[in-house]
This record gives C-alpha cells, structure tokens and sequence, in this order.
C-alpha cells in the first residue's frame, strides 16, 4: 500500500517508523514532515497541507490509504472532504471531531451520557461571567472554547487572576475568536493520565496508558508546553483506575458516540485526573498525543496498518493489540527559550548506536545535516523491564545526542 500521512511532529515521525514496519506497506508520504520522516525508511516528504492539494495528490499518486496526524484537518473537515471524493482516510469526520474542536461541545456531550467529569458552565458574555467568577471557589479553571495552541487552559488562583484571563480570552481576543466563548471549570487535584485508543464507532480498544510530563522544569515546575516526556505504561493508572476509566468514561464514551451518530474511525484520547473521588476526564483530544506516542508506538507490537484498516472497515472487535512487556520513557530535548521562544538553526549530532532510539520533531535536513527549527527537537527513547531500567537507558541514551543550546527534564519517570 502507498500511505500518505499528514503531520510534521514527532508523533507523525513515530507513525512513520511504525507503519515502515508492517510488510504491506510500500511507500509513505508524509505531508510536510520533517527532518526525521525525510531519513525514515519508505518514506519521503512532500511540501503540502492544503486539503484540496492533498486530495489532488492523493489522486494523482494513487495513494491507498491516508492517515492524519494533528487535529486541525479534522476539526476542518479533512475526512469529510476526502470520502466525497472517494479517497480512504482514516480520522473522525467533522462532527466527531468537535470533540476536541469545542471545549463546551465535548463537556455537554460528557453531561449527556453521564461520562464522569469536572463541575463546569459556559459563557458567552464577559459580564455574565465576571459575575459568576464572583462566586467561585478558588482555583478555579478558565478553558477557552476553542484550539487555542495549547495556551487556552488558565488555573486561576484567585478572583484577580480570572478577570484578567477573562480580559484577555474575550475582550483583548488573543485567541481570534476561540476564546470568545469560555468554559468555567471546577479545579481537579491529583494525577494525570494520558489513554489514547482506536475506535470504529462501535468498539474501542484503549493502548497503554501513558504519562506526559507538561511543565518545562524538573519537579513539575515552570509554565506548561506541550509536553517534556512520557513514561508508558503510566504507573498511576492500577487495574483499578483502568475499571473505573472504563465504566466511567470510556464506554460512556462509546455510546455518545453511537447515540450521536457520528462517523469516528479514529483515535480518541482521553485526558484523565485521578482524583480521590476516582478518575474523571479532562479532555477528549481526536487524535494521539505528543510525545506520547513516541512511548506508546515503541510497545505496540500489533501490525498499525491492520489496526487501522480494522477500524475503517469496523472490524475492530475482531482486533486484540499486543504489547511488549516493558516500560518505554521517552525524554523530549527541546531548544534554549522554550517554550516563550526557541533558538533554531543548530546542527544535530547523533550518534549511530542511538539512531534508531531517536524521533525527531523539530528539525530539518540542510545540505544532508539535521538542523533545529522548532522548540521541542527530538525525543530520545529508553526502555526496560522496570522504570528503573528505562530511565536507566534513557538517560544514557541522551548524552549520545547533542545540539547547542539543548535542554532535557531529568526527572521523567519520576515526577509525579
Ligand atoms: P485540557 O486542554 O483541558 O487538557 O487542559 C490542559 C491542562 O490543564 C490539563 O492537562 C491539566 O493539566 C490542566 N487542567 C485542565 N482542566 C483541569 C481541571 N478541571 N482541573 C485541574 N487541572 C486542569
Ligand atoms: N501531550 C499532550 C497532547 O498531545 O495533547
């Protein structure tokens, strides 16, 4: 099969590397990718990410199937567009995707069939809401409607602070639009979790949980960014968390989807809190995570390809994934400044032992060397039998890849 593959973050590189893998897939085209889906096998970079043009490649390249990396062809409709035209995607079309699209649409979905999440109202109107903050209890979570590039979520401390976000998402508009509408949210305490899953519509298989490690400083400290590590399997998530998460959430989940119709062949990923009170859901995300499919793909041992095409035909309850018994950290290095800003420009040096232990994300090829162009770099993977031993690896792992300026959490794994 000749894929095309839409993405150019570490998560498409680690897509890329893993359908490389299966035996029916003949070439990858991966639009726009980046400097390491330009070195993987099968693979080649094409510069596209208009949908029409994608659509006419599509076409002209007989391409078999495509996949779609990031949310933001979903929530525009990529699917839909590419089944009028007859094209195989896989992906949640329009509907389903608002799930991730509109904060207010997914937290009323959650109301509607009882999936367990965090008290919330939504508002419209900047004095509506002022009011209301008036009568909180302090933190108090601030959501912007809708894709705010990972800076829509605001926990505000006090009633100062959530004027002034309010000032900000409605009045001073930083987000065009998507913060025009506000979700106010009750705090959650406790520890997240990362479930991403494949679903045809009818069934849904969830992976390995994972960790993601999102504030820029050892110990959990400094601003947020879209995530420094991950540790898979995440080891907060107990066979009780994941009962719960399946009877609470999940599967509450999967009859909202049904109930409502919506055409979801694709991945869902769920953002949970284990509270005290059990686990409840942050966030749907329409699509996998960054970084936490770099740990996430490195256990899977079932075929992708035959995942996904069971999920498109809905065959998935005929489906079981396989993974291997490991712990699988990945340590993201991002580049001085991140994540206000980023250094770029620097060569990467890699050496041969770990090439195959490294996801690129923002870097390039130029005159055959890999240059840095974004915040988040590279990710570096290490595995074990124990988390011990995958930090053990990963850490190793590290000191064999450089660039000027580079930066790394070393308490992946550990952190709570
Ligand atoms: P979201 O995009 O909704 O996942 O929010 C981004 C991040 O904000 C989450 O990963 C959490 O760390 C935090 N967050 C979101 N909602 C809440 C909440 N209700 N309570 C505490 N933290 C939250
Ligand atoms: N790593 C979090 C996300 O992909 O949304």
């Amino acid at each position: 099969m000749d894929i095309l593959l839409i993405g150019s973050g570490g998560r498409e590189h680690a897509l890329a590397w893993k359908l490389a893998k299966s035996k029916r897939v003949n070439k990858i085209y991966v639009a726009p990718g980046n400097g390491g889906t330009a070195k993987e096998k099968k693979c080649t970079n094409i510069n596209i990410t208009d949908i029409e043009e994608l659509i006419k490649f599509a076409k002209g390249n007989n391409i078999d199937l495509t996949i779609v990396g990031p949310e933001e062809p979903l929530i525009k409709g990529i699917v839909n567009r590419f089944k009028e035209e007859e094209l195989r995607i896989f992906g949640p079309a329009k509907d389903g995707a608002e799930l991730e699209g509109s904060k207010s649409f997914s937290k009323d979905f959650m109301k509607k069939y009882g999936v367990k999440t965090a008290e919330y109202e939504v508002f419209y109107e900047e004095n509506k809401v002022k009011e209301y903050l008036k009568t909180c209890k302090y933190p108090v979570v601030i959501k912007a409607d809708g894709l705010a590039a990972g800076k829509g979520v605001v926990i505000c401390e006090s009633l100062e602070e959530g004027l002034e976000t309010i000032d900000l998402f409605m009045v001073s508009d930083i987000f065009k639009g998507a913060g025009k509408k506000v979700v106010i949210e009750e705090f959650l305490k406790g520890v997240e979790a990362s479930i991403l899953s494949i679903t045809d519509g009818h069934t849904i298989i969830p992976f390995l949980s994972a960790k993601d490690h999102k504030q820029i400083f050892d110990d959990n400290k400094g601003p947020n960014t879209g995530g420094m590590g991950v540790v898979c399997p995440n080891p907060y998530v107990t066979e009780e968390v994941l009962e719960d998460f399946r009877v609470n959430i999940m599967d509450k989940t999967l009859i909202g989807i049904r109930e409502e119709g919506f055409d979801f062949k694709g991945i869902i990923f769920f953002g949970i809190m284990i509270t005290e009170d059990g686990a409840k859901l942050l966030e749907y995300n329409v699509r996998m995570g960054d970084p936490e499919t770099q740990s996430v793909l490195s256990l899977m041992e079932t075929d992708l390809l035959e995942l996904i095409e069971a999920s498109i035909d809905e065959r998935l309850n005929e489906m079981e994934v396989k993974w291997k018994d490991e712990v699988c950290l990945n340590v993201v290095m991002a580049s001085r400044g991140y994540p206000a800003t980023s250094e770029t420009g620097y060569e990467i040096n890699i050496l041969d032992d770990v090439k195959d232990d490294v996801f690129i994300a923002g870097a390039k090829i130029d005159e055959d060397k890999l240059i840095t162009s974004g915040g988040r770099v590279l990710s570096v993977i290490g595995r074990g039998k124990t988390i011990e031993e995958a930090r053990e690896n990963v850490y190793k792992n590290i000191e064999k890849v450089n660039f000027e300026g580079a930066y790394f959490r070393k308490d992946i794994g550990k952190a709570k």
